[in-house]
């Protein structure tokens, strides 16, 4: 049987090697990505690789929950879905709004994947055994664990935003997990360590990114930046396809695949059932599956 994955943010970095390595394993893919140029290319460099099924792309802007919610309209009228890969994420350097006016990091790298996958269960369930793969980061180590609003208390620091955002999409992924457990859909976090990407690139080399404790050691930090995300993207992908597609994890949800690409504990905040409690209700509040 066909077996389809969809990948968000798949045009470039780390989603597209993704892609690609689920079009090398035999997968239908379907990249996700804002621009229709780029996602044209990514899709043309992908078929030239000669996969067994061709991939497709499919434009949509992930930061807008209306353009979720008419992706996953559009993904559901195409049939069973056997991975979903949640690579959509995002830092920014200053704070901004969505254009349905939340906060950017916590929409891109918590409310959009959430509110995908909820809308794509249908057809993860009909295409069981299928695997839904959240993209984590190693910043959920820097968050604030205060989620009672989207905006956590005191002033913007786009790091330990971003790391806010992803302990909050870490904790409903294990909260995923134990809801569909039984279901035949599994739920996996990857985390892909670091690599040289347009993120990384893009923001890690603004001080301002750092709380201003953080500033203090900011050459050591620059360097410690630098040095974690040097490596190439095809080497971070690997986390993720692991936890998509590799038969050891068969029959088991609710895993975290580190970047070493092997099981690891779960970041013990994403473990506690108050957070994941708050972060449901956020979610269910701010991305709700229907527009208002
Ligand atoms: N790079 C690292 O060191 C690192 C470390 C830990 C975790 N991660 C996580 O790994 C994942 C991939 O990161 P990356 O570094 O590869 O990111 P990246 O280089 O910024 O990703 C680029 C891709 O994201 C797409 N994209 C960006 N914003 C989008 C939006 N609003 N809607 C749809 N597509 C969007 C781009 O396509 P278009 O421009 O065409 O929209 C492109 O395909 C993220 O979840 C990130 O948080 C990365």
């Amino acid at each position: 049987m066909q077996q389809t994955a969809v990948v968000t943010a798949g045009t470039a970095g780390i989603g597209f090697e993704t892609a690609l390595g689920l079009a090398e394993a035999g997968l239908e893919v379907v990249v996700i990505g804002r621009d229709p140029e780029r996602g044209a290319r990514a899709v043309e460099r992908i078929n030239s690789t000669g996969p067994l099924h061709s991939a497709r792309f499919l434009a949509a802007d992930l930061s807008s929950l209306d353009a979720v919610r008419d992706l996953a309209g559009r993904i559901l009228a195409t049939g069973p879905l056997t991975v979903l890969v949640n690579n959509v994420g995002a830092m920014f350097p200053a704070r901004q709004d969505t254009v349905d006016g939340i906060e950017a990091t916590f929409a891109v790298n918590h409310l959009s994947p959430y509110l995908l996958t909820e809308l794509l269960l249908p057809a993860l369930r009909v295409g069981a055994p299928s695997r839904i793969v959240n993209v984590t980061s190693g910043a959920v180590g820097v968050a604030k664990r205060v989620f009672d609003a989207v905006e956590p208390p005191g002033g913007y620091y786009g790091f330990h935003w971003y790391g806010r955002a992803k302990l909050a999409n870490l904790a409903h992924t294990l909260q995923l997990a134990d809801r569909l457990d039984g279901t035949g859909v599994s739920v996996f976090a990857a985390d892909p360590g670091g690599a040289a990407t347009g993120m990384t690139d893009g923001t890690l080399r603004d001080p301002k990114i750092v709380s201003p404790g953080l500033r203090l050691l900011w050459p050591l930090v620059r360097r410690k930046f630098a040095r974690s995300t040097s490596g190439p993207a095809s080497v971070a992908a690997k986390s993720s396809l692991f936890a998509a597609i590799d038969g050891s994890l068969a029959g088991r949800t609710g895993v975290v695949i580190g970047p070493g690409v092997h099981p690891v504990a779960p970041f013990r905040a994403a473990t506690d059932p108050r957070i994941a409690e708050a972060v449901r209700r956020l979610s269910e509040q701010h991305a709700p599956l229907t527009a208002a």
